[in-house]
């Protein structure tokens, strides 16, 4: 699961040989207090995510009769013809004092957008195998915000702390080597890159469920990349949705503001160990443009079967926040935004 300018990095381009995935940069279209497939309906949900993708992004996208392609007039993504949403919760660092400040983002290597996420759609090693695209309505969301274990966090959820800007040397795949479940315990000299890989077995019927996890699954045995067969209960093939999320952690790596034991950092809902990893996906891709990227075998940010945007047009892509929180870029916050609604902190 490697991308080209990063292999070529490392010099290490035969492990991506039978590998095909599309890999593009998707900017930030806003950071809000909202979640429609958690707490539909309510602006101002338990804590921040960063949200990417089409402009239709809303507390209330009830599946299948909200549409993001109709419904979106731009899309953060680079490819033109996705209007999903895809977001994570964001990061916020707490000084010695108490009080809190958001975490920048920053875009992915070789990627011209602004923070936001680099999504993977992967078909695999096997590329005679159907990889069949998500219905319209479909949702899911993999990890647990709530968890505060180290062994609970899905396989494919993981930091890296990076020593440099350049992500050099490259690590590997995501989620071997060093890199680890929960927040890093040491300063980073290149910040984090958070990875999010979602299950790639689907049920067949069920667009959502109601703890948006189980119409989907991972691999029965082995890993979808190695050509993993799916779940007798699970056979669809769909594509591996994975999200790659930079934390320029750089202006905090100061030992000296750091607590005494322990690390600074929090994910947005107050969790201190890192454990609590999520991501959520909504599909919105226009029509059956998704299903042609994975028959064409569509592989990085440009394909002939699809439409592409400029990057200035995706990064010109925006939404304003909904919810009244400041969001802690100019200020310290005296409390993480949302927390009088959170729990466990
Ligand atoms: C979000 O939903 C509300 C309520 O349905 C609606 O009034 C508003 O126009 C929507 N905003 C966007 C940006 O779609
Ligand atoms: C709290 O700490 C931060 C980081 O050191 C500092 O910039 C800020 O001024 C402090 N706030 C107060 C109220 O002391």
């Amino acid at each position: 699961m490697l991308f080209k300018s990063s292999l070529a990095l490392a010099g290490v381009a035969h492990l991506a040989a039978a590998q095909e995935l599309m890999r593009f940069g998707c900017s930030q279209l806003t950071i809000d207090r909202i979640d429609p497939l958690v707490n539909p309906g309510t602006i101002g949900s338990p804590h921040v995510h960063q949200i990417i993708g089409g402009n239709s992004f809303n507390a209330s996208m009830p599946p299948v009769t909200y549409d993001p392609s109709s419904v979106s007039t731009c899309t953060s993504c680079v490819y033109s013809e996705d209007f999903s949403n895809y977001w994570t919760a964001n990061v916020y660092f707490k000084a010695k004092n108490g009080t809190f400040k958001r975490v920048p983002q920053v875009a992915n290597i070789g990627l011209n957008v602004k923070g936001g996420v680099t999504v993977y759609y992967i078909r695999g090693y096997q590329s005679s195998a159907k990889v069949t695209a998500f219905p319209k309505g479909f949702r899911m969301l993999v990890g647990d915000p709530n968890n505060k274990v180290a062994s609970k966090v899905p396989k494919g959820l993981c930091f890296r702390c990076e020593a440099n800007m350049e992500q050099s040397p490259f690590g590997g795949a995501p989620c071997t080597g060093k890199d680890v479940p929960g927040f890093p315990t040491a300063p980073c000299g290149g910040g984090w890159r958070v990875t999010v890989t979602f299950p790639s077995c689907w049920d067949g019927k069920n667009t959502d469920t109601p703890d948006h996890k189980s119409h989907v699954a991972y691999p029965a045995s082995g890993t979808f990349e190695s050509g993993g067969a799916c779940p007798s209960t699970h056979p669809v093939k769909i594509p591996q949705v994975m999200y790659e999320v930079m934390f320029d952690t750089r202006q905090f790596n100061n030992k000296a503001d750091w607590p005494a034991t322990g690390q600074p950092f929090y994910w947005s809902n107050g969790d201190n160990t890192g454990y609590g990893i999520h991501g959520d996906y909504l599909f919105g891709w226009k029509g059956d443009a998704l299903q042609k990227a994975m028959d064409s075998k569509c592989s990085g940010d440009r394909c002939a079967a699809l439409k592409r945007q400029s990057d200035a047009d995706a990064v010109a892509c925006t939404k304003s926040q909904m919810s009244k929180d400041d969001i802690g870029d100019a200020k310290w916050l005296p409390t993480l935004p949302g927390a009088d609604s959170m729990t466990g902190m």
